[in-house]
């Protein structure tokens, strides 16, 4: 034991003389919080269940901790987010551990969503690599980095199955596949804790937004949420069991309502749920003041939602200090109970027994580390490939791409030299200045032969109060001085003079993100001009989109000949898209949420059930289920993505067509790489029950592998499918499979796959 835990011990020894509570669990860890909960007064107690802010990072509500020092000596501090740096948060934790009576050190948070410094893609991008191991390896550079600044709590993984493209933090999460989304928050998790939380290059997980945030009615963000117990023990539930199954060690609740009742006072969701069926046994922060926010949601005022917050099972009260303010009052007036509070203030001092903050509060301070461990070239290398692997081709007519390194190309449109637009929304720790544009990657991917013709075409909106919107955490939108037509005209200009056009469009970063949603999810209007200009010039027209959502972009389909899809892509933007754009990398990303072809289709993903009055194909049938003016079909289905070489899928076997509940099926397909490029495919399982005793999606994800195959290779690709692949949550929310029919289908998306089908004998 480090000398550190005997002082704390022996000051606990010394002044108590209260006998011990006895506790069930006779670990060290126990007796250790036991003794030091006989010790603290019922004010500190509800210190430790506070966490603040004193500002400086993003913030993201209009309440800025305040007195922060004093508190913290005072021992109403918890934790605390917001301070980066081993000096920094050095002179924090000495103020807990020197200062206050008790010495209890503090937890210091952040959220490092898609990277510390070394920026990843943006969540939704990554998730489209369908890589398993770059998501973990991207998540491990992460914990390195923000642990050599001290910062050993994350705010992520962000696993909200999100529908609805409105929705601007559709971007920090994984899409709108279940089964996707947890293999996701289990490689996130790892790659953060890598089962070890009190490493000192690891930190703890926080999984959020529980729950059913990316289901906010009308892609508003914050708005209420109502959603069946079917839907979401099937849908919307799996992703944050995945995380919580992986071992992370919090879980945030979210802003919306669940069945009526806001998550961060839900006794259902944060008790009955995440900690009667699912075990969770780590603690439960609210968002940001989301517990004061239940008043504005009509639950009571600050005392009262404060009360029903930590009776619900919410253990940390995220800056709003309702619980610091009033639980003491509460317990006085029996509205709450003593043995609540002492709950959560276990939870948090577990975590922080858990992170061996107990053993050495300095842990995670080292002044040699943020030289040594963050923005690494070898992080920066990893941050260009994970971007390159996330980009999706969505469009390559005649093999336009890869762009050969010669001849002239004209580089426009507003993203093409815009730094502060390439690190995507939620990256508060990235630094903007170490971003790669795409004129600079072109730069230096292109060698001597290519003559690069750069015009900027357009703003990103031409509206300045838009612009002011979406300019709140600085400069994302310039409007420029030239008018419109006249930046249109240049890249007419340029365009007319180069072999090809590669546009760069699309969304500034902060149009997606927290409150950042939008009603229509079309490239604005002043850039649709721009490239309507550019497709008349009759020059190869490339559309490289950047976004923090999918788009609806019918027109541009029809107007460019090729579109790669690159989300926001990180630090390494510039380089990732060069790369990918002259052919040194060939695009393996798939789309893990649908592109709609307008905002009416929505929310629209592949999962459907089926009507009772399916409509076949596309053709409008009237009494069909459809629409007059749009086909039901996406425009680009979940799963799509092409790769500059083409892959022929046939021969699908099964070893068996049935089924029991011991064994197991083989599937296999043979993937022939047809083309003239070496490439990576994601192929993709699907499962239909055909007949159950509630209607079940026409499909659903239930495996995927990511292979590379070589110009001219055949490779074999086989998965295993059990019955437990088959069970889901029935009318009585009972888990289990049912006997019968069920289709398998294999593939390169959601739409064009191979069928067979087995029955499953039970
Ligand atoms: C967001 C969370 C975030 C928190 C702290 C909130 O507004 O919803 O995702 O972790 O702020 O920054």
């Amino acid at each position: 034991m480090k000398l550190y835990k005997l002082a704390v011990i022996s000051l606990i020894v010394l002044v108590s003389c209260q006998s011990q509570k006895t506790e069930n669990k006779d670990s060290e860890m126990d007796m250790f919080i036991s003794k030091l909960m006989n010790e603290m007064t019922i004010q500190e107690k509800i210190g430790q269940l506070n966490l603040v802010t004193p500002g400086g990072g993003i913030l993201t509500g209009s309440v800025v901790s305040s007195d922060v020092e004093a508190k913290i000596r005072n021992g109403n501090v918890g934790g605390i987010f917001g301070v980066y740096g081993p000096e920094k948060v050095r002179q924090a934790q000495k103020l807990a551990v020197e200062e206050s009576r008790l010495k209890i050190p503090m937890l210091f948070g952040s959220d490092v969503i898609h990277g510390y410094k070394t920026t990843f893609p943006i969540p939704l991008g990554m998730a489209c690599s369908w890589d398993m191991e770059r998501i973990e390896q991207a998540a491990q550079i992460a914990a390195k980095e923000a642990t050599a600044d001290g910062i050993f709590w994350n705010f992520s993984p962000m696993v909200d199955i999100s529908r609805d493209p409105r929705w601007g933090r559709i971007s920090e999460g994984s899409g709108e596949d279940p089964y996707l989304g947890s293999q996701i928050a289990k490689a996130m998790v790892n790659g953060y804790q890598q089962n070890d939380v009190s490493a000192s290059n690891t930190m703890m997980a926080t999984v959020k937004h529980f729950a059913l945030y990316g289901a906010a009615e009308a892609g508003r963000d914050y708005n209420s949420v109502d959603m069946s117990r079917l839907k979401m023990y099937n849908e919307y539930l799996p992703a944050y069991k995945a995380a919580i199954d992986a071992g992370a060690g919090c879980v945030m609740s979210s802003f919306n309502d669940v069945d009526g009742i806001p998550a961060s006072g839900n006794k259902w969701l944060l008790s009955d749920l995440l900690r009667g069926e699912w075990n969770f046994d780590g603690f439960v922060v609210s968002d940001y003041t989301s517990v004061n926010e239940m008043i504005a949601h009509g639950l009571g005022d600050l005392q009262a939602v404060s009360a029903l917050a930590l009776n619900a099972g919410l253990d940390m009260d995220m800056v709003g200090e309702g619980f610091l303010t009033t639980l003491e009052k509460s317990l006085k007036e029996g509205k709450v109970s003593e043995e609540n509070i002492n709950t959560a203030c276990r939870r948090v001092l577990e975590a922080k027994y858990k992170l061996g903050l107990f053993d050495d509060p300095y842990r995670y301070i080292d002044e040699s580390r943020p030289q040594k461990d963050i923005l690494t070239k070898e992080n920066r290398a990893a941050a260009r490939e994970t971007a390159a692997h996330s980009f999706v081709l969505l469009k390559n007519n005649k093999q336009v791409l890869p762009l050969k390194k010669s001849g002239k190309v004209a580089l426009v449109g507003p993203l093409a030299d815009s730094q502060n637009n390439m690190l995507g929304t939620w990256a508060p720790t990235g630094d903007h200045s170490e971003a790669i544009t795409v004129i600079k990657g072109f730069n230096n991917v292109i060698g001597n032969d290519v003559e690069v013709l750069y015009a900027k075409g357009a703003n990103i909106v031409d509206d300045t109060q838009y612009a002011e919107k979406i300019n709140v955490f600085g400069p994302k939108v310039n409007i420029d001085k030239r008018s419109p037509e006249q930046m249109i005209r240049e890249a007419v200009a340029a365009a007319k003079k180069a072999d090809v056009i590669v546009a760069v469009v699309g969304e500034a970063s902060e149009m997606s993100g927290e409150s950042a949603s939008r009603s229509e999810i079309t490239i604005p209007e002043c850039q649709k001009k721009l490239i309507r200009e550019l497709s008349k010039t009759g020059k190869p027209l490339v559309l490289v989109i950047m976004s923090g959502r999918p788009l609806a972009i019918s027109e541009e389909n029809e107007l460019a000949d090729a579109i790669l899809f690159t989300w926001h892509p990180g630090v390494e933007a510039g380089n990732a898209i060069a790369d990918v754009v002259f052919g040194d990398c060939n695009p393996s990303g798939k789309l893990a949420a649908t592109f709609p072809r307008n905002v009416g289709q929505i929310p629209l993903y592949y999962a459907i059930r089926n009507t009772g009055r399916p409509q076949a194909g596309e053709t409008f049938t009237k009494f069909k289920s459809n629409y007059l003016d749009v086909s039901n079909s996406p425009l680009f289905p979940f799963g799509y993505g092409l790769s500059y070489t083409q892959f022929a899928y046939s021969n699908l076997q099964m070893s068996s067509t049935k089924l029991t509940s011991e064994g197991a099926i083989q599937v296999s397909v043979d993937v022939k790489n047809t083309g003239n490029f070496d490439g990576e495919e994601v192929i993709q399982l699907y499962i239909r029950d055909v007949v159950a005793s509630i209607t079940r999606p026409m499909k659903e994800l239930k495996g995927f592998k990511k292979e590379m195959i070589l110009k001219g290779e055949s490779k074999t690709v086989s998965f295993e499918i059990s019955e437990k692949d088959l069970r889901f949550y029935n009318s009585q929310l009972h888990f289990d499979s049912e006997p019968g029919e069920f289709e398998v289908f294999i593939g390169g998306n959601s739409d064009q796959l191979l069928k067979a089908s087995f029955i499953l004998e039970k």
